[in-house]
């Protein structure tokens, strides 16, 4: 195993021992929610890290014992020049462990071929002719892709093996790199079981999740046309929790569906996608745990509608940003694009957005650890080359991550 989430922050990583003071932050995004802003922001701020975890935040005037702090050899002094720190970006949702990539398919979908369920077999493929270690060398690389653009916290699924041996080997290698690790063995019916849906069902709910069950913490299922019905969905979605997984849910993406009413009634930590909804499915969100996590880096890559986020919010529902990363329907690791698009086309504040990229991310995790910026939280800090986050949308493209630490450790 690797410097990874699995070790991160609690011993042994490189940020566990270091001490730093970061101070002159122009505007610090907490997420600690204050009087009418979510986002907690602070201006002219600091933030002390200490053994991977942040201890204090606050104003640069009011840092407890500077005199002292600044004066003890073993803590350094980082001048962020007033320039913004955000936590570190939760993507909750990826698919990163693949073999070959998509870009004919995306090229013939540019010029005017429609985006289907079935292309995922043509990764499948792909998948389970790679040997583990060009999986892991294109994991890896698409890891560090995640982290220099600021992401701290990554949701991994499987799902482009779909025989057991191939989904054991895929969740080994995401747990190589993430503690977030889903299985997705209901991503589409397998090729060898074509017209054989149910029976697919069968293998899924029983070998090839008591293989992958121990290497996971969640499960998920893509309930769509071309995909699965719910009646096979909510079986994958409950044997999946009687192994003791957390509950997740591709649904909603390419027409109205089920994925959403069942997701909901399942308790889920989150439905994912949520393009195509209904009024019902609305108010069914606005009234559960179940977080939106809506993924634009799909619409824009497959020229579909994007979600309405500003009617979602309005209604009270929880929404969270994700990248979806995945060879097929959105190649691209940039959480900054999603707050980008997210505000440019689904009627999003920065604020929201960037408050969806983190906070959000860590509620659809069910994760209180990260996504925010305050004492005991992991030090998973993104330093910006801009002085607010609203340059996360107002500069769309441009290298805006100028430092990033996770556990108190630069990446
Ligand atoms: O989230 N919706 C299902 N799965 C992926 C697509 C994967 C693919 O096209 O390879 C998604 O968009
Ligand atoms: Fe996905």
């Amino acid at each position: 195993m690797s410097a990874s989430e699995r070790t991160g922050g609690d011993a042994g990583a490189d940020g566990a021992g270091r001490a730093f003071l970061l101070t002159n932050i122009g505007e610090l995004t907490t997420n600690v929610s204050a009087a009418g802003d979510p986002c907690g922001t602070l201006r002219d701020a600091a933030v002390l890290v200490r053994a991977g975890r942040v201890e204090w935040t606050g104003l640069t005037t009011e840092v407890p014992d500077a005199a002292g702090l600044t004066a003890d050899a073993r803590i350094e002094v980082i001048d962020a020049g007033g320039r913004a720190v955000i936590p570190g970006f939760v993507d909750s949702h990826t698919h990163l462990v693949f073999g070959g990539d998509r870009a004919e398919e995306f090229a013939a979908r540019m010029e005017g071929k429609r985006y289907a369920a079935g292309g995922i077999r043509t990764t499948v493929a792909a998948t389970r002719s790679a040997p583990d270690d060009e999986l892991r060398k294109r994991l890896r690389s698409l890891v560090a892709e995640c982290r220099a653009q600021g992401t701290t916290t990554l949701e991994i699924k499987t799902g482009y093996g779909l025989d057991v041996e191939t989904e054991l080997r895929l969740a080994r290698l995401a747990a190589e790199v993430t503690d977030e690790v889903t299985f997705l063995g209901a991503h589409v019916v397998a090729p060898e079981f074509a017209g054989r849906a149910d029976e697919y069902i069968d293998l899924v709910v029983g070998e090839m999740l008591d293989a992958v069950s121990p290497l996971v913490r969640w499960v998920d299922v893509f309930c769509e046309t071309g995909a699965f019905t719910a009646a096979q969905s909510r079986r994958v979605l409950e044997a999946g929790r009687a192994k003791g997984l957390g509950i997740r849910v591709h649904g909603n993406q390419l027409g109205a569906g089920d994925g959403v009413a069942l997701a909901v009634s399942l308790d889920a930590a989150s439905v994912d996608h949520c393009t195509f909804v209904s009024d019902a499915d609305v108010a069914a969100l606005a009234a559960s745990d179940t977080v939106a996590t809506l993924l634009p880096g799909v619409e824009f890559s497959t020229r579909q509608p994007y979600p309405d986020a500003r009617r979602l919010l309005d209604a009270g529902v929880t929404v969270a940003l994700a990248s979806d990363c995945n060879p097929g329907s959105s190649f691209t690791s940039s959480m900054p694009l999603m707050i980008a698009l997210a505000v440019r086309e689904m009627g999003m504040t920065p604020a929201e957005a960037v408050w969806a990229a983190t906070a959000g991310g860590a509620r659809a995790l069910r994760r209180t650890d990260v996504g925010v910026i305050h004492p005991g939280a992991r030090a998973d800090l993104v330093l910006l080359e801009a002085p607010t986050r609203v340059h996360l949308a107002y500069r769309p493209g441009v290298p805006l991550v100028r430092t990033v630490w996770k556990d108190g450790a630069e990446v």
